[in-house]
């Protein structure tokens, strides 16, 4: 594997690969998990050349986020994504790659960007958008690698590449869990153990939805309304948002397998997301 620190080098490495067949680009903020893992090993299974990078992005951070705690253990990922089968690491520093002058950023408008993490987190998508389309420009990868545990993202993503026509597929990757269910996060890292019942909270509940709706029920404000009643109940009130959601983020009335329950709360200092797809299996969990 290949460890690129330069903005320059890292264009020209990744040109050469993109030159001898398909290239396929895994971008991440380090403090890898078995979730980014799985992202690098299908672009192994599926590409020609496989690109990846860490860099924790200050613009997709809110001032009283947690950019300056975020964890972060270079050598440790650096490790990881050689086991793993990486050729190209890309960990470029913030003055690479938003060096003075730096002036364009890609912001989404409109209804994608505008609710659940959105509207939590105001700008956060654009943050996400200009530093994805930089690192894009950078690598120029013929396919991009994203967790759907992430779901929004992937949604706001695909969309921009959509309407920039980016000649890159979006391959999106299932989420990978715990043995208990709790889906893997970097932010995991600020759950002590008193906190795994509320975490776990998220994924019970995706799963009692994932029961109904086997068992029939297709009112979507129902399914949502049990999501919502589970993780206030686990985490002592501190859910963000609970709802059933369309691929273009639309709450439809009637529930339909395909469509995602998308959850996010609060655990202690950790902000924690999770999603299912309906109609998929989930769990049992030890
Ligand atoms: O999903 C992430 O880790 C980040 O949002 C991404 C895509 C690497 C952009 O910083």
């Amino acid at each position: 594997m290949r460890i690129l620190s330069a903005r320059d080098e890292s264009v020209a490495a990744c040109r050469a690969a993109a030159g001898r067949g398909t290239l396929g680009f895994v971008p991440t903020m380090g403090s890898l998990h078995d979730g980014h893992l799985a992202l690098v090993t299908r672009a192994r299974a599926e590409c020609d050349s496989v690109a990846a990078s860490i860099f924790v992005n200050p613009l997709q951070f809110g001032p009283h986020e947690d950019f300056d705690a975020y964890p972060r253990d270079e050598a440790r990922d650096a490790e990881l994504c050689d086991r793993a089968g990486v050729d190209l690491l890309l960990l470029l520093q913030r003055d690479e790659m938003y060096p003075p002058g730096f002036a364009t950023t890609v912001t989404q408008a409109g209804h994608l960007t505008g609710v659940l993490e959105g509207a939590e987190r105001p700008g956060h998508f654009d943050g996400v958008l200009t530093v994805v389309a930089k690192l894009f420009g950078i690598v120029g990868p013929s396919t991009a690698y994203f967790g759907r545990k992430d779901y929004q993202q992937t949604v706001v993503v695909r969309r921009m590449i959509a309407d920039l026509e980016l000649p890159i597929e979006l391959v999106v990757v299932d989420t990978v869990r715990e043995s208990d269910g709790l889906a893997r996060s970097s932010r995991n890292a600020y759950l002590g153990p008193e906190l795994r019942p509320a975490a776990l909270s998220l994924v019970a509940a995706l799963t009692e939805v994932e029961r109904r709706f086997e068992a029939g029920e297709r009112d979507a404000a129902a399914l949502a309304g049990v999501l919502s009643a589970i993780v206030q109940e686990g985490t002592g009130g501190r859910l963000d948002y609970a709802q059933i959601v369309d691929a273009d983020l639309g709450t439809p009335r009637t529930a339909q397998a395909g469509q995602v329950a998308v959850v996010a709360a609060r655990v202690g200092p950790a902000r924690l997301l999770d999603n299912h797809v309906l109609g998929r299996p989930l769990g049992p969990f030890a």
